[in-house]
This record gives C-alpha cells, sequence and structure tokens, in this order.
C-alpha cells in the first residue's frame, strides 16, 4: 500500500505502509518507522538531530487558546484562500504544522473527497496532535530539509508562522498547485507585545518574503491582509505569549504576574497571507 507519495528521508525512495493497520512505513531499502503510540511518526532519528523543539507547555498553551477560537476568522480565511487558489487541493502538506489547527479546519471545510495530508513540525509534542487530525500522516521532521513528498506530489502547500524552504515547497507543489503562507504583520499584537515579552516583528519581512519565494519560482499570486480585534482574559495572554517564540525563554511565574496585572485586554492581530503559485 502506498503511502501517499512519501519519501524515505534517508534514501529518497518510496515509502509504502507494511501493514493494513498502518502502524509502520516502510522503503524498499528497508528503512523503517513505527508510529509511536499516538499515531505519528518520527523521522528526525539518529545523528545530527539535535534541535530545539517546542515543549509540551507550549503547545499546550497554543492548543488552548485554538480551541477558545480567537483565530477562527484566520482559519476561515485560510480555507477560503485555498479553495479560492486551488482547483481540487486533494494531497496536502502543512509545512510547520503545529498542532494541526488550521489543516483540520481546511481537511473538515474544504469539501473536497478523498483528502490526504501530510503534517510536518519539529516538535513531537505537536505532532501528537495532529496525528488526530482526519486523513492526515503525522511526521517529525526538520522543514529545512529535503522534504519527505515526492516531486510534484502535493496540490496544496500550508506553511502557517513556520520556517520556510521555498525551494522544496517548489518542489513538492504539483504543476497547478497553491503554496498558502501566513505571516503575522508587523502590527500583529502590538498593544501586548512589549508588555508580555514577546519578540518584535520586523518591518520589511513582507518584502523579503516574496523576493525569497520569488527567487524559487513561485510567484505571489494573491496577498490578503486579515485584522480584527480579540478580547483576550488573562489565561488568553499568558497563552498568547506562551504559545510562540518566546515561550522558549518566559518564566510561567512572571508571565502569570504579568498577565493578572494587564487584565482583559482588547488585542488587534495583523495577519498576511500570501498565496504562491
Ligand atoms: C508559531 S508555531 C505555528 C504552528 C502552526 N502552523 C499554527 O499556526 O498553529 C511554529 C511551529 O513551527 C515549528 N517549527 C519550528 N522550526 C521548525 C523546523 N525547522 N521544522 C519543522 N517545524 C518547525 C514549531 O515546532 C511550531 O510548531
Ligand atoms: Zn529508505
Amino acid at each position: 500500500m502506498l503511502a501517499s507519495s512519501l519519501l524515505c528521508p534517508h534514501c529518497q525512495q518510496q515509502l509504502e505502509f507494511a501493514t493494513a493497520q498502518r502502524k509502520t512505513l516502510s522503503c524498499h531499502q528497508g528503512h523503517r518507522f513505527d508510529a509511536a503510540k499516538q499515531g505519528y511518526y518520527n523521522f528526525l532519528t539518529g545523528k545530527g538531530t539535535n534541535f530545539t523543539e517546542d515543549t509540551a507547555a507550549m503547545v499546550a498553551a497554543r492548543a488552548e487558546f485554538q480551541t477558545r477560537g480567537h483565530y477562527q476568522p484566520l482559519a476561515t480565511a485560510i480555507t477560503q484562500a485555498a479553495s479560492q487558489g486551488a482547483v481540487n487541493p486533494t494531497r496536502i502538506l502543512d509545512a510547520g504544522a503545529g498542532t494541526g489547527y488550521y489543516l483540520s479546519e481546511l481537511v473538515e471545510n474544504l469539501g473536497v473527497p478523498d483528502t490526504e495530508a501530510v503534517a510536518l513540525d519539529i516538535s513531537r509534542y505537536a505532532m501528537r496532535r495532529a496525528a488526530k487530525v482526519q486523513h492526515t500522516t503525522a511526521i517529525v521532521w526538520d522543514v529545512w530539509r529535503t522534504l519527505p513528498s515526492a516531486d510534484a506530489s502535493r496540490d496544496l502547500v500550508l506553511n502557517c508562522f513556520a520556517p520556510h524552504n521555498p525551494k522544496e515547497f517548489r518542489r513538492v507543489l504539483a504543476p497547478g498547485g497553491l503554496c498558502l503562507v501566513v505571516t503575522a504583520l508587523p502590527d500583529h499584537l502590538q498593544q501586548v507585545r512589549e508588555p508580555l515579552g514577546m519578540l518584535g516583528i520586523a518591518e520589511a519581512k513582507q518584502d523579503q518574503l516574496i523576493a525569497r519565494f520569488g527567487d524559487h519560482d513561485l510567484r505571489l499570486d494573491n496577498v490578503q491582509e486579515l485584522r480584527f480585534d480579540m478580547s483576550l482574559d488573562p489565561q488568553d495572554l499568558f497563552n498568547l505569549a506562551f504559545m510562540g517564540p518566546a515561550g522558549h525563554h518566559l518564566d510561567p511565574d512572571e508571565l502569570r504576574h504579568r498577565v493578572n496585572r494587564i487584565g482583559t485586554q482588547e488585542v488587534r492581530a495583523a495577519f498576511g497571507i500570501y498565496s504562491f503559485v
């Protein structure tokens, strides 16, 4: 049984499920990957795989923030951009999928039969959650490396607040495919960035993104700026700060103290949704 154009990370040959239970992936060279008990595969095994993954606490904060629906307008906008920009996007790859929140929204709402999705993320804790998304194979992998997906094997590549690898996104996209990239705009969360100790967003980032993708033959077809206000209570503010890169450095007790001092706040979200073809 073919595993949806997945490639072995060691030898780049096609992977197949070894059994009908789909618990082991293997290639003809004999490389084997067993699913963890939470259902994801870890392709980042062996030497040279030292990295800092999002911790269980960071991923839990992200999941709670998303479950409370604060980024629902973004999830809706991503699904709309996907259905406008791609014809019948059956084969999806989410590079840096995190909990799989946006992927799950896509799979449920695109209305495409026979969806077959792959979620990649360097965090095992994220992939535990993404493995629960319907029709999805969740794989621990580093997006900077060669992606474990065959050439021209994806109708849609989603890349949401995660590292960009335009060269690989181009390679795995099928003709007529769509690459959707979501980034935070400079005014994203500006009311609370400093008081919560979050990192700033560089002004020039958007132009650089378009230029870098252009270098790899990914042409900007559409861009949408999405802004909306959220009413965030102290728990939301805690999650917001803790779920991002600052979560690696923030002291949870100190952060708890700060969000209680701030209280409930109106906070503006600002995103850029870029469609590359
Ligand atoms: C800000 S989160 C966004 C997650 C998800 N796309 C979302 O929007 O909810 C960034 C994600 O990128 C992942 N990540 C960071 N570096 C990565 C890498 N080199 N390869 C794969 N994933 C990476 C993190 O583990 C994290 O889940
Ligand atoms: Zn192999």
